[in-house]
């Protein structure tokens, strides 16, 4: 198998007139954890969309485990091992978050039969720690429970990459060190990870390496010490410095 889990070859995107990827080329090895960074609207959920199906590129080419995936729907891209978060989370709302959980499992993960993914669904949610939830109706969770929710239905695909869209909004930072455990968590299954986040203490915490986008166009793509102090990524995004913790450096 090639080294490349996923590798994109100058992808662009545009709604109208709107250049909302530009020429994006970068590659993700197996056993990454990827933090993607940037301005709102610089494009990082739209790169989401492009990598998994939910719009196709106007060009360029995506590339999943050797197959090259551009265009495909989005089922098949999940049926293929690339599974995402929702940045606006919708669940189905009068169902229970278990059953939330088991359908996933039963559309990707390869299960066949209700007991069976309402099993895994129940180990995804204690995964996540959301099992004190399960039994109710997935409308009546916090913000903060359906961002984990997404998280639980995204690993009922068993998926071999994910994409994290800002799963860690509306946590409060008392929740910080459980998410980074998660999150680790997730890594150590095997699973590859890109995750988008405005919390530089999240994203220094777990991140192997950063990517920066701005106005659509990759500007970074290195080790967080490396992109944390590029000049271009300072002024188009952080504002500031930080140290390798993630604390600002002020003055
Ligand atoms: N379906 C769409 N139709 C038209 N324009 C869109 C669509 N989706 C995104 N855009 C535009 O594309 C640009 C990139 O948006 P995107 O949502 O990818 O940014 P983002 O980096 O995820 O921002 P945020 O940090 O706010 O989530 C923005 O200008 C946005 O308005
Ligand atoms: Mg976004």
């Amino acid at each position: 198998m090639s080294q490349h889990l996923l590798q994109l070859q100058g992808v662009s995107l545009s709604f109208g007139g709107l250049k909302a990827l530009d020429n994006v080329s970068f590659t993700v090895r197996p056993g990454e954890i990827i933090g993607l960074i940037g301005p709102n609207g610089a494009g990082k959920t739209t790169l989401v969309n492009a990598c998994t199906g939910v719009h196709r590129p106007s060009k360029g080419r995506i590339v999943f485990e050797g197959m090259a995936i551009q265009g495909l729907p989005a089922w098949r891209v999940a049926h293929l091992g690339m599974a995402r978060t929702f940045q606006i989370v919708q669940p189905f709302p009068r169902m229970s978050v278990l059953d939330n959980v088991a359908a996933a499992a039963l559309f990707g993960g390869g299960i066949r039969n209700m007991r069976e993914a309402r099993e895994f669904a129940a180990a995804q949610l204690d995964f996540v720690g959301l099992e004190d939830q399960a039994g109710k109706p997935a409308a009546t969770l916090s913000l903060a429970h359906r961002k984990r929710l997404e998280l639980a239905k995204s690993l009922a695909l068993k998926p071999r990459l994910v994409w994290l869209d800002e799963v860690n909004a509306g946590l409060s930072s008392a929740d910080l060190d459980n998410t980074l455990s998660v999150i680790r968590r997730i890594a150590a299954r095997g699973i590859t990870i890109v995750m988008i986040e405005h919390l530089m203490k999240v994203v220094l915490g777990v991140s192997t390496r950063i990517l920066v986008l701005k106005n659509g166009a990759l500007i970074a793509d290195g080790e967080p010490a490396q992109v944390i102090s590029d000049p271009a990524v300072v002024e188009a995004y952080l504002g500031a410095h930080y140290t390798q913790d993630g604390e600002r450096i002020h003055g």
